[in-house]
């Protein structure tokens, strides 16, 4: 029989009635924690594994970054960021300090107590999960697992992930999950360029596959975050960022869809939200834009619809946001379409500038942005269209896409030049005034343009 019995530490260790330990003692673990022995393995040192790894170094912890880029590590090694919003200066810091090093050698996964997984898990082609990163991730790392490392899955997944595709690729080389390792998941809430809540202020959510790896994820995260939120399992975690992450795709649709409606009823949209928001009570402003973008809002809801199958359960509110949110860089076109033509012009053979390619304002970011969309919507429709983003210099072909652009200059001159100019992105950094000054048509996507006070009648919302 397992029973529990909670030791002076707070923490929950399985015994026997008998009293003897049942699986791996996390005690050991927790004790090199505590007195920074503890080596902490980052794996996948991208937006994410980054800033993590750089808040465990902050914390007197030796951290080794391990990426299959070997120029991102090399980049690290010679301090030197590759992610805008993070300093190189922070990066030499760390580096000339001994706390910091990356690598691409996964024969050295064996080095670190614990290893944090933070890889990427976009959607295949055809909308479905694309583990494959997660599975080579946990077999390059299990003929190197050593007794009694710790390893956290932080990639956004479904709920199951954890137990059911990664231990098993662990598993592997032989060793037993709560045994000879420990096992669990802590959800990613970082916020890229958000300089209110970085790493160390978001209380962070873990799960473990068993109460040893909960205890000695728990303690390891406590070093480094505001506060931990312990969940009864792995499983629990996943389930905890899927919810948080559906329930902004499923607002932004809401006010997007109300965006169309209001629209069309003569109601400024932004208005009635800033209103709606002085209610102290059970509301939460969400903003409508040009569609969805980033990593994480576009794919990770449709993580949960695919396991939801298995159970013969629709995500229908999962889906609905989708058709809505990405429907929403054809209406901005349709919206360019109708300004262009009250000025006696069509979009064919016009010329648009595009301002922010990145998702979301002062951001280097643009996986999945609807920028990217915009423009190969406008190009299709014959419109030459240049962009500008101070964050994204140039633009070279992807998998979706066969753009060869680079940024333009913002000059009064070259405003003028174009037929419209389309706020896909805001950056703090643009002059608005100066923009709306300039440009023949401004099509505004993200109400930044609400305190231009001249010159409005060329503005239109979209
Ligand atoms: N970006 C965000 O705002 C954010 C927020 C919360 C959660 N997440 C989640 O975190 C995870 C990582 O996202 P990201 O934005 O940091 O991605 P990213 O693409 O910026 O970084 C991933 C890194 O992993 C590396 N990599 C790929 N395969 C690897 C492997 N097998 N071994 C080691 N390294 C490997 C890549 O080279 C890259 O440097 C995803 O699951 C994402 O959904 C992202």
């Amino acid at each position: 029989m397992r029973i529990r019995i909670a030791n002076g530490a707070g923490s929950l260790l399985p015994r026997t009635s008998t009293g003897k330990e049942i699986g791996l003692d996390a005690h050991p673990f927790i004790e090199r924690i505590r007195s920074r022995e503890a080596v902490i393995g980052v794996i996948g040192l991208g937006y994410v594994g980054l800033p993590l790894a750089m808040e465990f170094a902050k914390a007197g912890f030796k951290v080794l970054g391990f990426d299959t880029d070997q120029g991102k590590a090399d980049a690290l090694n010679r301090g030197k960021s590759y992610i805008h919003h993070i300093s190189s200066d922070g990066i030499r810091a760390l580096v000339d300090g001994g706390l910091l090093e990356a690598t691409g050698d996964f024969s050295r996964s064996g080095e670190p107590d614990a290893l944090l997984i933070c890889v990427p898990t976009p959607l295949t082609a055809h909308h479905e999960p694309d583990l494959s990163y997660i599975e080579s991730t946990g077999k390059s790392i299990a003929p190197h697992l050593r007794p009694g490392q710790l390893i956290v899955l932080e990639s956004t997944t479904y709920p199951g992930t954890t137990e059911e595709v990664l231990r098993p690729a662990l598993e592997t080389g032989g060793a037993i999950c709560g045994e000879d390792f420990l096992l669990a998941y802590s959800p990613e809430r970082e916020d890229p360029g958000n300089a209110v809540f970085s790493t160390a202020k978001i209380p962070k959510v873990v799960g473990g596959c068993d109460e040893n790896a909960l205890d000695a994820a728990d303690a390891l995260y406590s070093e480094i975050v505001v506060s931990t939120v312990r969940v009864s399992s792995a499983r629990a975690a996943e389930a905890v960022k899927l919810l948080e992450n559906i329930f902004r795709s499923v607002n932004i649709a809401l006010v997007n869809e109300l965006k169309l409606i209001y629209t069309k009823m003569g109601i400024d949209v932004w208005e009635v939200i800033e209103a709606a928001k002085t209610k102290p009570f059970g509301f939460m402003p969400f903003y409508p834009g040009p569609g969805l973008g980033g990593h994480c809002i576009p794919i990770d809801p449709f993580y949960l619809t695919w396991k939801a199958r298995e159970y013969g359960i629709a995500t229908r509110f999962i889906e609905l946001a989708g058709e809505v949110n990405t429907a929403m860089p054809e209406y901005v076109v349709s919206c360019l379409m109708n300004a262009l033509n009250e000025h006696g012009k069509a979009l064919n053979g016009a010329r648009v500038l595009l301002l922010g390619v990145a998702y979301k304002a002062d951001v280097d970011d643009t996986r999945e942005s609807p920028g990217l969309t915009l423009i190969d919507l406008m190009q299709s429709r014959g419109a030459a269209v240049d962009y500008n983003d101070p964050f994204v210099p140039e633009l070279s072909p992807s998998r979706k896409f066969d753009f060869k652009l680079r940024s333009v200059e913002l000059t009064a001159a070259g405003l003028a030049e174009y037929d419209c100019v389309l706020i896909a992105t805001a950056h703090t950094s643009y002059d608005i005034e100066f923009i709306v000054e300039h440009a023949q048509l401004v099509l505004d996507t993200r109400n930044a343009t609400k305190n231009v006070t001249r010159y409005r009648e060329r503005i239109y919302k979209a």
